[in-house]
């Protein structure tokens, strides 16, 4: 009896890898280009039609000097020039958490999700770590869904213009990904 169970388990992995091989043969036999494109992001952090919603924080987040323990939920709009008005490409939504004590820096996971062009309907993960206080931010490009499946690459970021009165600030995302 253990003896056919093991045989079993054994032939159920030489089928599942034999698959997996032809699967992964598939997407090999695809040379693996590098793409380059950068969009703007449209923050809205106050006022009406704010993209940013603060949802969480930690009882000790107002005393906190780098805002410890907030957590925001964002929605913003992406367009292909610095301006609101200019072309709109999709939207980045994600989870952002102060999450240092020494310093302004953010833990995120946001999804670029692209609405027009040869990447409408496709979509990019970025996942990591953002320095506020750096002029360049990087942040690991962790998957895709897409023209961007099997994504890797990373993100810099950096602002392009801030309008504190009025709560809307303008950043721009470079995005070095590989894919297939
Ligand atoms: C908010 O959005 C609505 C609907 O799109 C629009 O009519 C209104 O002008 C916007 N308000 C501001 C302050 O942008
Ligand atoms: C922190 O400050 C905000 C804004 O001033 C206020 O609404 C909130 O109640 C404060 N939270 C705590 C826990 O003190
Ligand atoms: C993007 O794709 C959606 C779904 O296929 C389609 O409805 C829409 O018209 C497309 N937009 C553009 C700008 O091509």
């Amino acid at each position: 009896m253990a003896l056919t169970l093991t045989k079993l388990l054994l032939f159920s992995f030489l089928v599942s890898s034999t698959v997996l091989t032809a699967k992964s043969e598939l997407l090999i036999s695809k040379p693996e280009k590098l793409t380059r494109f950068h969009v703007y992001v449209q923050v809205k952090t106050a006022g009406s039609n704010a993209t940013v919603a603060v949802v969480a924080q930690a009882s000790t987040t107002n005393q906190s000097a780098t805002s410890f323990g907030l957590v925001d939920v964002f929605d913003n709009a992406l367009t292909a020039g610095p301006e609101m008005s200019s072309k709109n490409v999709g939207r980045v939504q994600g989870v952002e958490a102060f999450a240092s004590q020494s310093e302004m820096a953010l833990s995120t996971s946001q999804n670029f999700v692209f609405t027009e062009g040869k990447y409408n309907g496709s979509s990019l993960t970025v996942v990591g770590r953002n320095v506020l206080s750096l002029k360049v931010r990087e942040m690991p490009i962790v998957g895709g869904t897409g023209v961007f499946r099997m994504a890797r690459g990373y993100a810099q970021t950096s602002t392009y213009s801030s309008d504190l009165k009025n709560g809307l600030l303008v950043v721009v995302y470079d995005f070095f990904v590989y894919h297939y």
